[in-house]
């Protein structure tokens, strides 16, 4: 048994990601990429690293990144032809959002949505669950959307109540309630502390992902995306979650 839970060491290549649904890199709009320069740097990796197909996700938030679908909309059509020529050849784009979800959420007429046009991905704060969580699931489900949450084992307040044994029971009303759930790849590595890496390994091994991205803000942050400590099952239960990515473009 012990022979199986063994961990072994492994990197981006491993996970075999070609299509990221979860990234920060429309540069200018939210606290992800500042420049064009630093998205064509942070790109040219993600193509080197087999990335051939992107999403791009700003933070849409009213309080701290109030942006409406027409302006990201407007600023995507003009940063797109402003890549260079291979990056704009070897890689497929959509633009969709991070919603987060707070009492503003429901009156947002926003809906930039994952190439499928179903997927919604949202996110709470930190530190706090969103009051609306629940009930914003729900009216997205019956307004005919999938919400995704994006990085579940970020969110300090679960952290708090990981357990070893136990995991934390709450994010499996997520599961329960029909929202799934998107592992951000760095997470993998241990960079958001034991606890997150705990919630990590629990979700995991309970088959409780949907997806899997980078959520990247900075080209220093792919320096990072290795050290991913896993047995052989949850490294192939890491790839599966890569290959659900592309179910997503069709
Ligand atoms: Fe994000």
């Amino acid at each position: 048994m012990l022979f199986f839970k063994k961990k072994k060491t492994y990197s981006f290549m491993d996970i075999g990601l070609t299509a990221d649904v979860h990234c920060h890199i429309l540069p200018g709009v939210d606290d992800g990429s500042q420049s064009l320069d630093e998205s064509v740097a942070i790109l040219t990796e993600l193509q080197r690293l087999g990335v051939r197909k992107v999403i791009l996700t700003p933070h849409v938030s009213r309080t701290m990144f109030p942006n409406s679908a027409e302006d990201l909309g407007t600023r995507f059509m003009d940063f797109i032809p402003s890549l260079p020529e291979e990056i704009r050849s070897g890689m497929k784009f959509h633009l969709a959002s991070e919603y987060m979800v707070d009492e503003f959420f429901e009156a947002s007429p926003d809906r930039l949505c994952w190439p499928d046009g179903k997927h919604i991905l949202i996110e709470m704060s930190y530190y706090q669950r969103s009051r609306e969580i629940k009930d914003t699931i729900f009216n997205l489900q019956m307004d005919g959307f999938q919400p995704v949450l994006a990085h579940p084992e970020r969110y300090v307040f679960y952290q708090k109540k990981y357990d070893k044994k136990k995991g934390v029971e709450e994010l499996r009303d997520f599961f329960d309630a029909g929202c799934k759930l998107q592992l951000n790849i760095m997470s993998l590595s241990g960079a958001y502390g034991e606890a997150s890496l705990g919630i990590v390994h629990w979700l995991l091994d309970h088959d409780m992902y949907s997806f899997t991205g980078t959520d990247v803000h900075s080209r220093q942050q792919i320096d990072r995306f290795t050290g991913f400590q896993l047995s052989e099952s949850q490294l192939e239960k890491v790839r599966q979650l890569a290959r659900n990515n592309e179910t997503i473009f069709g």
